[in-house]
């Protein structure tokens, strides 16, 4: 029989769970609204290219860290540092974690509380008979409105904090569960209708032809960036779902799994969206608000568009739930295993510093538009100092301290608990954690701000 313990932490029920729960994290607004914005802004083919190879040399490596370091700390990840590196600065990586989560969420929870309003535009069957230029002038209307984003910008952050504070198992394993596949059916659905719209070769062309012409040095860090973002990389969401990884688990195959499944929503979402593009003639960097104006055209074309919109933002919007309770998890599991802050508090205190932010990221897009920072609205700016430099930056240490400081040995053990790994696999894994991806993200992050040029 089990022992009682009532220190023992929550862990994941089952195998299936854990690839759930961490797909659930990696799976969200970053696949399907973010991909293919900044790949729109970025060129199209050559960004993809670049981004699918950080995606296989640097970010699949330090997933497999980030598990190996969460299951072997069984902490957040401030605490995991702190216990498998005692009395060193390790832990500040933790920390740095806790601040891109803030970040993050601030700005997350405003795309997923657009989502949320286009539910709801959707059950009005507002895209009836628009054209695209209709369709554009509805979103940016909305978007640069003062009340109704950050309500449902709130409502959003009052749903993530809920669902963290019932708790890791129930809360997040089951929800991502059920709901993930369906989304994806989804999206092939929208797939095969983009498909057969007259600008699909043109659109496929953009998002899969490799024109190294247009690829700029901030190009190549964004995709570096969104290649952690999208992964959940950099900021310790993995090394705490590894905390509650039992022994048991083949951590490899995990951290394939979710790598691909992460992978191909996105490619999904970029062939649903780019042949729609060119279709309706819709500017291919329009930024955040692509998806928002490109898909509800889509939607219109298609039998049964008015149930597909619906259900369409529906998932979209638990898709990001299911991403923004694994952000907000970092933050509090800090708060209350590192200040020992009753679990409930923290999470009321961490959603409602997070939901101020984002307040400010909302309205950063109409009223406040003119408050800049190096030319970058409070928005732009919160994404860009996350994903750009805290996570690149996090996750060069994470792979650092996986290859230097624990080494050889302790990766070996922890990765056999559950699995095998070869000779072959283990050097190769090795020598990207120690060299490759370290300094292929200093120069990217040095080249990307501009500190060094070539
Ligand atoms: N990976 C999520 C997405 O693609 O939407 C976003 C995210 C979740 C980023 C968790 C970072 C993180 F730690």
């Amino acid at each position: 029989m089990e022992k009682l313990n009532p220190t023992k932490r929550d862990n994941f029920g089952s195998k299936l769970g854990v690839v759930a729960a961490a797909a659930g994290s990696a799976i969200g607004l970053g696949n399907i609204w973010k991909f293919p914005y900044i790949t729109g802004v970025y060129g199209g083919g050559a960004f993809l290219f670049v981004y699918l190879g950080f995606i296989l040399a640097i970010g699949l490596p330090i997933m497999l860290s980030e598990f190996v370091i969460g299951r072997k700390g069984g902490r957040n990840p401030f605490g995991a540092f702190k216990k498998l590196a005692p009395n060193t600065p390790w832990k500040y990586v933790g920390l740095m974690g806790v601040a891109a989560a803030f970040m993050i969420l601030s700005f997350y929870g405003v795309i997923a509380g657009w989502s949320i309003e286009y539910v709801i535009k959707s059950l009005g069957n507002q895209f009836h008979e628009k054209s695209p230029a209709e369709l554009n002038t509805l979103f940016s209307t909305f978007q640069e409105s003062t009340i109704t984003p950050v309500l449902f910008q709130l409502l959003f952050m009052v749903a993530t904090g809920a669902i963290v504070m019932i708790g890791i198992k129930k809360g997040i394993e089951k929800f991502s569960k059920i709901l993930m596949p369906v989304l994806v059916l989804i999206i092939i659905i929208l797939d095969v209708k983009a498909l057969s719209l007259d600008g699909a070769a043109e659109g496929l062309r953009f998002l899969f032809y490799p024109d190294f012409s247009k690829l700029t040095s901030e190009g190549v860090l964004s995709a570096l960036g969104h290649a952690f973002f999208t992964l959940s990389l950099g900021m310790g969401t993995i090394i705490t779902y590894g905390s509650y990884i039992n022994k048991k688990n083949n951590l490899i195959h995990t951290a394939i799994q979710v790598t691909v499944a992460d992978t191909v929503i996105a490619l999904l979402a970029g062939i649903a969206i780019f042949p729609a593009v060119f279709a309706f003639g819709i500017e291919e960097a329009s930024g955040p608000g692509l998806v928002f104006i490109t898909l509800p055209n889509v939607f219109e074309l298609m039998p049964g568009g008015y149930f597909f919109s619906i259900l369409f933002f529906v998932l979209l919007t638990i898709a990001a739930l299911t991403s923004s309770i694994s952000i907000l998890e970092v933050a509090v599991s800090y708060f209350s295993e590192e200040l020992k802050i009753k679990r409930r508090n923290a999470t009321i205190l961490a959603t409602v510093l997070i939901s101020f932010l984002g307040i400010l990221c909302s309205l950063s897009m109409g009223i406040m538009k003119d408050v800049t920072f190096f030319d970058l609205n409070f928005f732009d700016l919160l994404d860009w100092i996350s994903a750009n430099m805290l996570l690149p930056l996090g996750g060069m240490f994470i792979a650092l301290f996986t290859g230097w400081y624990l080494g050889r040995k302790k990766i070996k053990d922890e990765i056999l608990h559950g699995g095998y790994i070869s000779k072959f696999f283990l050097n190769g894994f090795l020598f990207l954690v120690k060299i490759l991806a370290p300094v292929a993200i200093a120069v990217v992050f040095l080249h990307g701000i501009g500190l060094i040029s070539f």
